[in-house]
This record gives structure tokens, sequence and C-alpha cells, in this order.
């Protein structure tokens, strides 16, 4: 390839990036969806919004350029891409956007710790005070869908726990979609979710109260590490949430899993397949992880590999399946007591 070539692929992609900026901004103040109900002009949109009329005017500006807006007569409505932006659309694409500014943070973080080593922990994760509330809905948008329609029908354990009116434990349940979407599928269910963040505790109470859950399901704000239950429950779910447990006790946390599990409860772990190989993340449906990887180490953690978990609760004496989804990029690993 030529370096005018290299430049233009560089530059195209370049573009993309910005638009996903935009279309952040576009999310996180409100804009798409205040368009999605009336179209306005800039002026119109900042004093609805209760937003400075400058910024509003350079965003929609910015937003009719990459063509998520389109404009009549100085009045804004929603473009095909706008509208497919909003996070209240089907299957909206809310979570790219967030995505990329978090991967912006993440980039500029590991590139300053670099030299020394130093991995800040979970708490980076809050250093971005516009990108925190979207953590929770990114996430579900990104993985909700999969697990209502693949993944919970292939998994016989939630049926038999809604079977007995049992109890899940959902740890390190960001904004509570896991519970609500069994909550919701199997109506004796109950779910209790923990989580380290206030933010995640507080959209999940919300979120249940606002789906008439909240009888069945709870959330609590603590720390998994400084977690003991009064009484064991029949199932734990882990999702996305043990690789950032594994590193500061691996032996401990899978102990701990299986003493606060009923005999014959089971505990549910779902979490990104780290391959073996690494010429396998030069797929293009892999590439991402590696990213996640480097991020992970920033929050100190590491993407695990699901024969390092199986292997884990197998050391634990309970009995392990192993499911995998998404051209296996999404590895659920179940562990009966
Ligand atoms: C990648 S997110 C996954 C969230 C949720 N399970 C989901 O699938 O959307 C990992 C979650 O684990 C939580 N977490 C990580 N370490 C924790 C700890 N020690 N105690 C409580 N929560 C923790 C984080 O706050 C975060 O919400």
């Amino acid at each position: 390839m030529t370096a005018d070539a290299l430049k233009t692929q560089f530059r195209q992609q370049a573009q993309g990036a910005l638009s996903l900026n935009i279309a952040f901004i576009g999310i996180s103040a409100g804009l798409f969806s205040a368009l999605r109900h009336q179209a306005g002009s800039a002026a119109d949109l900042a004093r609805r919004m209760g937003l400075d009329a400058g910024y509003v005017t350079r965003w929609c500006d910015a937003a009719y350029a990459f063509g998520y807006l389109e404009e009549d007569d100085a009045l804004f409505r929603l473009s095909a891409t706008g509208e497919a932006m909003c996070p209240e659309a089907p299957d909206s694409l809310m979570p790219l956007a967030v995505q990329s500014v978090l991967s912006a943070h993440m980039a500029e973080r590991a590139a300053g710790l670099m030299q020394g080593g130093e991995r800040p922990g979970e708490s980076v994760l809050g250093e971005r005070a516009t990108v925190l509330p979207w953590f929770g809905p990114m996430l579900e948008a990104s993985f909700g869908p999969l697990f209502e329609t693949v993944i919970c029908p292939a998994l016989p354990v939630f049926a038999e726990v809604d079977a007995v009116g049992g109890e899940v434990l959902d740890l390190g349940c960001g904004n509570g979609w896991y519970l609500r979407v069994l909550a919701r599928r199997y109506r004796r269910l109950r779910g209790l979710g923990l989580d380290g963040f206030a933010e995640n505790v507080e959209q999940a109470r919300a979120r249940a109260v606002t789906e008439g859950l909240s009888d069945r399901l709870r959330f609590e704000q603590g720390d998994i590490h400084a977690t003991t239950l009064a009484a064991p429950v029949d199932l734990i779910a882990m999702n996305r949430a043990l690789h950032h447990v594994w590193e500061q006790d691996q032996a401990g946390i899978v102990a701990w899993l299986r003493d606060h599990l009923k005999l014959g409860g089971h505990a549910v772990i779902w979490e990104p397949a780290w391959p073996a190989d690494r010429a396998q993340l030069r797929d293009p449906a892999r590439r991402s992880l590696a990213f996640q990887n480097l991020s992970e180490h920033v929050q100190g953690n590491h993407l695990l590999q699901p024969e390092e978990i199986a292997t884990a609760f197998q050391k634990q004496g309970m009995a392990v399946q192993m499911f995998r989804f998404s051209g296996n990029n999404e590895a659920v690993i179940v562990a009966r007591r």
C-alpha cells in the first residue's frame, strides 16, 4: 500500500471515530431523544433542554455534517441514522458511541500509566462523569438481547430456580439488566444484585421499579470481597464480573461462590472468551477484545480463558458444563455444587 493510500485509509477510520464522538455528545446531553419527540432550531432545542445555546448550535452543525440530522428552514430533525442512535430506538447504535468515548479515556489512561505501571483499579470507570451513567445501558443494549433470546433458553438452570421460587444473586450486577430479564421471564424467581458503583445500583433500583419488578428484585451497593450472605442461594450469576475479582484472589472467590450456594445450586459465569492463541485476536470479531484487555489491565484485571475458569471450579469439587455463544467469543460456565 502506498503512503497516500494508507493516509486515506486512516483518515476514513478517524472520521468513524469522530462520528461516534459527536454521537456520544448527543446521547449524553439527551439531544437525540429530544429531537426524536420534536424537530426544532438549535436555539429551541437549547431552551427545551436547559442547555447552552452556543454548544447546542455547534453540536447541531457537527451532527448535521455527520448525517445524524437533516435541516429544513433552520429546523433540525433526526435522519434515519440519528434515529438509530437514539438510546430508546430498538437495537440502538448507542453502545458503539459510548464505547468509543470510554475507549479513548482508557487509552489516555493506559498511555499515562505505561511507564510507572500503576493499575488504579475500577475507579477509572468513574473518572468521566458523562460516561459513567451510560456504562450500564451500554452493557444492557450490547448483551441483553443475546441473553434473552439465545443464552436464557439454552440454560435449563433458570427454570429450575424458578420452579422452587428460588433466589439468584448477581455479583457485579451493573444496572441490573440480567436480573430484570430473568424476573420478566420467570415469574417466581427472586433476585439480589450487588455492585460496587452507587450509580449502577441507583439505576438498577429505579429500572426494577419502572418495570414493576421491585417486589422480587433487590439491589445493594457493596464490595464482592467484603460480602457475606445470611443464607446460601440457589444460583449465583457473574456477568463480565469474575475477571474483575480474579487477580486479587482467584481461589478465594471460587471457594466463596461454592460456599454461598445451596447443595445442588449453580454458579453461572459469563465471560468474554480470551483465546488461547494470539493469532485469533486478528479476527475482526475478536480485535476489540485485545483493546479491552489493555483497558482491563488499567483496572487491575485481565480477561480469562474459559478453560481456566472451568478448572478453578473443578478444583473446588464442582461439576462444570461449558457453553459457547457468538462464534465462540462468549463463554458461559455453569458449575454445580
Ligand atoms: C463489566 S461490568 C458488568 C456489569 C453487569 N454484570 C453487566 O453484565 O452488565 C463489571 C461490574 O462489576 C462490578 N464490580 C467489579 N468489581 C467489583 C467488586 N469488587 N465489588 C462489587 N462490584 C464489582 C463493577 O462495578 C461493574 O459494574
